[in-house]
């Protein structure tokens, strides 16, 4: 798969449009080695799961969270070297196997780019932080405190406490977005840029076929400094002015454009690749990302309103049209409903939603991302099973918790101890539910091939009807002449549907949460609660 022609749908669109990525976080997936931490080995042998096997989900891709060598405090988004593979994970040669096992099944391979930030640990922070003349100074950005002494702004780091860490020894502040141990870079130096054009021409030339771009929207801050306002008001985005400021001077500068077009251009180099921004950016700003779709940023950018929003018609409702009224003409809103950094659906939402909540991430349209475990409906750990203090400071080793193969103590991931707890593997598991026509997996299994089998699934356009039941949404996704209604019951309660604008008197399921089958008559179609159903009309 080397081909820029062996990338392309036949209908000419890219392989990535509407394609079905799998996230990976690498030290929760499988264990080879019997350290008790997942590693390429360890997801090598899992691949019959994803792709190319019978029973497997049949997903486009898979990308991995950052599996470069890093001190770990930030469990890999912060990296000591950007072109090695940490020896938990195996070696260079392990990851070049993967590469060609994962094509060799049609599988595409992304990894994690990480931008805007090293690990204090990485070289070029050694030096730069060794003195204020080292020529790797100018590297991060350093400024002098205040005249009072005080930080050089009242910016706030993502995981709380000012960005402005002060080092004695050199004496000036350091500017970090996220922990201490996580040095900006300074995206105005060139040579930055060059080093990091660098690195993706490493993984590229390996076969990688793409990454997704850490934090992205962080990468540039204002040249002078200046102090962040207080919050005006709420953000779609919950969390966007974090420590109650409006993050107007440290995020989303207009320069982190330049950026997106430098990386841009570097993936062009190489036919058929694909770089997908991750920012937690309102709808409307994240358009801009995607090169309001002059095809010179992202390919894709996540859109994480529906992944936010509260469980109720209206919220997913607005999700879902600001997503489709505001991506450029031409792009693909990329969803997600989890990632390593958020509560799991079923655990947010609620086990029930589980199986509604994938239908949604399937049957919308656009690029699905969905996080490894959700498809056994995984939950997250409880507070009092989690380790004291925990690996992550902010929080997030909840959803981090070891991919469940089976039911045995250490649920098949591995042989050793797993450095996390398993979380009630009893039914939550890929063997228990792979010959099981009922089980989540096996609607995710269906919901993926009913979105490869049909252009209107998995290309086609999607137009809501609105007003079919109270706490019904409905859509209809076209593709020439193939049309597939979309049913989603979010409420409660049965809900009686007036499909009279889907203009059909009928419809062949083609999935549905519910083990419905066969041709159903729209009038006075029902829903249970939590029903979804998907008809070719
Ligand atoms: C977003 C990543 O998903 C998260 O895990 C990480 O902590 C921050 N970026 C900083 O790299």
């Amino acid at each position: 798969m080397t081909e820029a022609d062996e990338r392309a749908h036949p209908s000419g669109d890219p392989w990535w449009a509407g394609a079905v990525v799998y996230q990976i976080y690498p030290r929760s997936f499988a264990d080879a080695s019997g350290d008790g931490i997942g590693d390429l080995a360890g997801i090598e042998a899992h691949l019959d799961h994803l792709s190319g096997a019978d029973g497997a989900l049949g997903v486009d891709a898979i990308w991995l969270s950052p599996i470069y060598p890093s001190p770990l405090d930030d469990f890999g988004y912060d990296i000591s070297n950007y072109t090695d593979v940490a020896p938990e994970y195996g070696t260079l040669a392990d990851l070049d196997r993967l590469i060609e096992a994962c094509h060799a099944r049609g599988l595409r391979l992304l990894l994690d780019l990480v931008p805007c930030h090293t690990s204090v640990e990485h070289p070029w922070f050694v030096k730069s932080r060794s003195s204020r003349d080292n020529p790797k100074r100018d590297w991060y950005i350093w400024a002098d405190a205040r005249e009072d002494g005080s930080a050089p702004s009242n910016w706030t780091a993502a995981f709380g406490g000012p960005s402005w860490e002060w080092d004695a020894s050199s004496g000036q502040f350091y500017l970090h977005s996220f922990y201490p141990e996580q040095p900006d870079l300074n995206w105005r130096n060139p040579a930055v840029a060059e080093a990091l054009a660098d690195a993706m021409g490493f993984w590229f030339r390996r076969g990688v076929d793409g990454f997704r771009v850490d934090a992205i929207f962080a990468a540039i801050k204002d040249d002078r400094f200046r102090d962040n306002p207080p919050e005006r008001r709420p953000s779609v985005i919950p969390g966007l002015g974090g420590g109650g400021q409006d993050p107007l001077w440290s995020l989303n500068r207009p320069e982190v454009h330049d950026v997106i077009r430098h990386l841009r251009r570097v993936t062009d180099e190489y036919p058929g690749r694909v770089l997908v921004g991750e920012a937690y950016l309102p709808v409307e700003e994240l358009s801009i990302y995607l090169g309001r779709g002059s095809g010179d940023e992202f390919h894709l950018a996540f859109n994480f309103e529906l992944l936010l929003s509260p469980w109720k018609h209206l919220d997913l409702t607005l999700a879902i049209e600001r997503s489709e009224a505001l991506h450029p003409p031409g792009s693909w809103p990329t969803y997600a409903i989890s990632n390593h950094d958020k509560p799991r659906p079923a655990t947010r939402w609620g086990p029930d939603r589980a199986r509604t909540a994938a239908f949604l991430l399937l049957m919308l349209r656009g690029v699905a991302v969905l996080y490894a475990g959700d498809e056994i409906g995984m939950v997250d750990a409880d507070a009092d099973l989690l380790p004291d203090p925990p690996f992550d400071r902010a929080g997030r080793d909840a959803c981090r918790t070891p991919m469940q193969w089976d039911a045995s103590p250490a649920a098949g991931f591995s042989t050793g101890e797993p450095w996390l707890p398993i979380v009630d593997a009893g039914t939550r598991n890929v063997e228990v539910q792979r010959n099981d026509p009922t089980s989540l997996l096996a609607l995710y299994r269906a919901l993926i091939a009913a979105r490869q089998g049909s252009a209107a699934l998995k290309l086609g356009e999607q137009r809501s009807i609105f007003e079919v039941a109270a706490d019904v949404l409905a859509w209809v996704r076209s593709a020439g002449d193939e049309r597939v209604l979309a049913l989603v019951n979010v409420g409660e309660a049965a809900q009686r549907c007036d499909l009279r604008r889907a203009n059909a008197a009928s419809g062949q399921v083609l999935v549905a949460t519910s083990g419905r089958s066969g041709c159903i008559p729209l009038e006075g179609l029902t829903l249970a609660p939590h029903e979804a159903l998907a008809l070719l009309l």
